[in-house]
């Protein structure tokens, strides 16, 4: 085991070695000056999800989103080309766009200042008659934008390298599930919010030490003891098969069963293998140390749902994500308890669903990012 690590953050024994490594200490799940320095070096200078390329098919299309406190929005430019802004008018700051829809041209409903798709300044009442006043110093602010597997992610960080080259062999594993992404519509949406810090959902995500104990209709359906995990650079692979019909062979492939990848930070995207037309995304946003809100976005063919498509939204929604927010809401009110400080990750050779090395993987980013190791 290293020494204790001693910087101006909480003392840690997250060590390089996840055979011998301790998880995050709890202070990292409650305090909200470490939570702070999260968004400012993870959220602010990562790529994160922000809507699928469906919403963005004609010229003038916009979506809006938020990255923590900043709001903005992406729009399909008369150029055809996705452009991503900070949604607010360079007058007096008001919020430029709401919600979704079409606008050729962007105009702030405080005093109609208008914009270009580009984000220049094309016209505002009164402004042919300024003096020293110069349109061309008035554009948006733009931020990065990039299309990844048909979903729309924004950066606003301007110096962050494209998403593609940051998740080497990603795409691939999600194209090999489903392989027209873009062509998918969202068919549901769900969100609930919870009282616990974003790592630990997940940390949840990231082991499967827990699915025997939690969940019991999951373990009917993956076969636990095939499921294993593997980390990679900015994201992890997680995968199990289903049980094998009478007769059938088992595939871990494409049997049914799970499988499923993290992005950092917060992102998941799901498939249940065999079926090629759905993936299932599951994020956490954070609102503050203690409190964030589970997105659940089912990615269908069509927003007509089957009675399949159905049972397996109420299934996910509300079954395996009670457990799962059960079982976290009650870490989170133990990462408070000053009977805990640091917990030692269960790790094995063979790296299965009894084994928490993704999490050490995770919880190290977590710390070089802020700056804590
Ligand atoms: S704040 Fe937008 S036009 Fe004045
Ligand atoms: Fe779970």
């Amino acid at each position: 085991m290293n020494q204790l690590v001693q910087t101006s953050f909480p003392k840690h024994r997250v060590t390089d070695d996840p055979n011998d490594s301790n998880a995050l200490p709890a202070a990292y799940y409650t305090s909200q000056s470490i939570y702070q320095a999260e968004v400012e070096s993870i959220f602010f200078k990562s790529w994160i999800y922000a809507g699928h390329v469906s919403k963005l098919k004609n010229k003038g299309d916009y979506i809006t989103c938020n990255v923590q406190d900043q709001e903005l929005f992406i729009i399909r430019a008369t150029d055809n080309t996705l452009k991503a802004f900070y949604n607010v008018c360079k007058h007096r700051a008001h919020t430029l766009l709401k919600g979704e829809g079409r606008a050729l041209v962007v105009t702030c409903p405080a005093h109609n200042w208008a914009y270009s798709t580009d984000g220049s300044l094309r016209s505002g009442p009164g402004l042919d008659k300024m003096q020293n006043f110069d349109k061309s110093l008035m554009c948006l602010s733009g931020i990065l934008v990039e299309e990844f597997a048909g979903f729309v992610f924004v950066n606003l960080d301007k110096d962050a390298s494209p998403l593609k080259d940051q998740v080497d062999g990603l795409l691939e594993r999600i194209l090999s599930y489903v392989p027209n992404p873009e062509k998918l519509v969202l068919a549901h949406r769900q969100t609930r919010p919870f009282t616990a810090n974003w790592k630990s959902a997940i940390d949840n995500y990231l082991e499967c030490y827990h699915c025997k104990s939690t969940h019991k209709v999951l373990c009917e359906l993956v076969d636990m003891e095939g499921y294993s995990t593997t980390p990679f650079g900015n994201w992890s692979w997680h995968s199990g098969p289903g049980f094998p019909a009478p007769g059938e062979e088992p595939d871990a492939e494409r049997n049914g069963g799970f499988a499923g990848a993290h992005l950092w930070p917060n992102l998941t995207i799901n498939f249940v293998p065999g079926r090629n037309d759905e993936i299932v995304l599951i994020y956490t946003v954070p609102v503050d140390a203690d409190n964030c809100i589970n997105v659940m976005e089912f990615y269908m063919p069509s927003t007509e749902l089957s009675d399949d498509a159905k049972a397996e939204i109420d299934y996910v929604c509300n079954v395996l994500t009670e457990e799962d927010i059960a079982l976290i809401e009650n870490v989170h009110r133990g990462m408070k308890s000053r009977g805990y400080y640091d917990g030692r990750l269960v790790v094995n050779t063979e790296r299965n669903y009894l084994s928490e090395h993704s999490l050490h993987h995770f919880h190290n980013k977590v710390l070089k990012a802020i700056g804590a190791k």
